[in-house]
């Protein structure tokens, strides 16, 4: 095994829907990271209490069984918590999630304590502009749940907009957290931005939520309007997270608009891909 990986105890477990769910770990002393960054989790279906209680493992092969299987996860939980939490969706024939969906408090995973991945915000030089924009999809709005427990958010920018699409009100998780960011973080500091949440819901009628996909919502100037800010070359940093395809069509309309992707430091777009 490498030197990297460490054993973590699951400490509690969320379920948000039958496909989407949020867990915490164990935080081993020497791992730090940097909000906004990804690691790789491990599972060994042989590990999980549930294969040892019940006859579930018929379900799986010996081989696999016996398999590591890591897959990389945003960090949702702060660089300054005690326990790493991650948010899952479940994906019924993935190697990963089949297995992950059945943890239960006390199982063991594998983490391997290099963290990965530039979106975050020291990729961008100083100084910085006023407004963040933070644009995720699904479970894509895990790294923007640990900037927005970061202090040094609140302190950087003035706006900050976090515009999160899910397909169903259900599956839209962490509203309440995310509904008490502001007086949890943003009272914590002088001067703190104003965090500016806007929920979309695409596939029923939910008042109070947009109804569009991003890149609609962007060219239209409907999202810019619900925020009341412009989106501008000079003022704005945009993060974007989640699936591929939002990712791709949400920075082709952001070009559209005038932006340009983040090289080096200089620039407003950063980007990640889930798969
Ligand atoms: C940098 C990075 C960070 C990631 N962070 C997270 C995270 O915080 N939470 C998380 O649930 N996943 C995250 N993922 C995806 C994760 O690595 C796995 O793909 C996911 O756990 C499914 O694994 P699987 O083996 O069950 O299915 P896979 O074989 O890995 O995926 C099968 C298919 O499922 C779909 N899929 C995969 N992941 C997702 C997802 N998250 N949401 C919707 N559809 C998906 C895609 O269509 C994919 O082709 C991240 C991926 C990357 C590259
Ligand atoms: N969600 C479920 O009920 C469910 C159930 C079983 C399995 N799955 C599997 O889970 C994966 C998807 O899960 P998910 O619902 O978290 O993710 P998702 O399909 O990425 O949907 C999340 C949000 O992203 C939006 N979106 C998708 N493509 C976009 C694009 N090109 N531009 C802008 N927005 C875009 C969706 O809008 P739209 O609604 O317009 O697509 C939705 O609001 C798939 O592999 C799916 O088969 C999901």
């Amino acid at each position: 095994m490498s030197d990297n990986i460490q054993t973590v105890t699951v400490l509690s477990k969320t379920t948000w829907t039958p496909n989407l769910f949020s867990f915490t770990v164990s935080r081993p002393d020497s791992f730090k990271f940097t909000a906004g960054q990804f690691v790789r989790l491990g599972v060994n279906p042989s590990q999980l209490k549930y294969y040892q209680q019940t006859d579930a493992s018929d379900e799986v092969s010996d081989t696999a069984l016996n398999e590591d299987v890591f897959r990389a996860y945003s960090i949702v939980s702060s660089p300054f918590d005690e326990v790493i939490e991650f948010f899952s969706i479940v994906i019924p024939d993935g190697a990963f999630t089949s297995q992950l969906q059945h943890l239960q408090v006390g199982d063991e995973l594998l983490l391997n304590t290099m963290p990965f991945g530039f979106l975050t915000l020291a990729r961008y030089q100083k100084p910085l502009p006023k407004d963040l924009w933070l644009l995720a999809t699904g479970t894509g709005l895990a790294p923007f749940l640990s900037m927005l427990q970061d202090l040094k958010t609140w302190e950087d920018y003035e706006h900050i907009v976090l515009a999160y699409s899910a397909r169903s009100t259900e599956e839209l998780a962490y509203v309440e957290k995310i509904e008490s960011l502001q007086e949890d973080f943003g009272t914590l500091v002088d001067n703190p931005a104003n965090l500016i949440f806007i929920p979309i819901v695409t596939r029923e009628p939910v008042e109070g939520a947009l109804s569009e996909r991003l890149p609609k919502l962007l060219l239209e100037g409907t999202l810019q309007a619900r925020a009341g800010i412009a989106l501008d070359i000079d003022t704005t940093h945009v993060m974007l997270c989640g699936n591929p395809d939002m990712v791709e069509d949400t920075k082709e309309a952001l070009k559209t608009l005038g932006l340009v992707m983040n090289r080096r430091g200089e620039g407003n777009i950063a980007v990640e891909n889930y798969w």
